[in-house]
């Protein structure tokens, strides 16, 4: 039998960020640095590291990054003001405020701040809409690697049967909103979907994204099913895993993610294609008006 492929999301990030360099070098030469603004506020351990991952990419692709890092006890106005300022530089390309945020600031009204152009998550209303109908500058950061990592498989997704698990704003619903556009049939499932075993079973391509440590296990998967896992879990020894048991599954599997080192470095890898856009944007838009 075939072995499974196991798709390496640090390899295809790394590709991916190589040729996202070349653009950002010819860019920078024509006298445009694209800019990423990083906000964190408060300390969550895990957000630390994204925030940190995100820099270093940055740094690698020889894009300008600046990091807020704000207490805990920051206020929303004072978040907003800065969102404001940032809104405003030329030199700003992408503001991405890591979430999740203290319960005291309302996540919604700091989305709905950010310029919609330097939006590089895709998270405000706008972006979110233009996503729905086809017609977007940036996608989705998480949902945008995964579709990337379906096409390494070498599995094209028109016409597959698709289940997501989760519904989620930043994961589920984008990303069966992709897998359609791609012409994929989408089943989303969630905490309430009866026979969420049997509805996984009869897909071709599954994108898990619950959050819940190891939920889907081989009995669950077709065989020579696509076998994507959006989750990170710590298990009580503080081990990462996924959202799929990865062991149970790899055997039936025709392409599946490991957890670390599949969808992660990809959600990234993506970040900086949006930043670049962003910045390419601007800089066509700004040319536009010197003429
Ligand atoms: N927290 C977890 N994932 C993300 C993400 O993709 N973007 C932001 N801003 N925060 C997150």
């Amino acid at each position: 039998m075939q072995k499974t492929i196991i798709l390496d999301g640090k390899k295809t990030a790394q590709r991916i960020k190589q040729q996202l360099k070349n653009q950002t070098d010819d860019l920078i030469k024509r006298g445009k640095t694209p800019g990423l603004a990083v906000i964190i506020v408060g300390d969550d351990s895990a957000s630390r590291i994204y925030v940190n991952l995100k820099k270093r990419a940055c740094a690698e692709i020889g894009m300008y990054s600046e990091e807020y890092s704000m207490p805990e006890n920051t206020t929303q106005d004072e978040l907003l003001t800065l969102i404001e300022k940032l809104n405003k530089r030329n030199d700003i390309d992408g503001i991405l405020v890591q979430s999740p945020l203290p319960g005291h600031i309302n996540e919604t009204a700091v989305i709905d701040a950010i310029s919609i152009k330097k939006d590089v998550d895709a998270f405000h209303p706008v972006n979110v809409g233009k996503i729905m109908i086809g017609d977007y500058d940036f996608l989705p950061c998480t949902p945008a690697g995964v579709i990337e990592l379906i096409h390494e498989s070498g599995i094209s997704i028109a016409g597959k049967d698709c289940v997501v698990i989760g519904r989620s704003n930043i994961v589920g619903k984008p990303m069966a909103m992709l897998l359609m556009h791609e012409h994929g049939t989408v089943t989303i499932c969630h905490s309430k979907t009866k026979d969420l075993a049997q509805k996984v079973r009869n897909a071709d391509i599954v994108v898990a994204a619950i959050g819940k440590a190891q939920f889907i296990t081989g009995d669950m998967i077709k065989q020579g099913a696509v076998v994507i896992d959006v989750g990170m879990n710590r298990l009580e020894d503080n081990t990462l895993v996924g959202d799929v048991h990865f062991e149970s599954c790899v055997e039936k599997a025709y392409a599946i993610t490991p957890v670390p080192g599949g969808v992660g470095p990809m959600t990234i890898a993506m970040l900086m294609k949006n930043t670049l856009k962003s910045a390419v944007l601007s800089f066509e838009s700004e040319n536009r008006h010197d003429n």
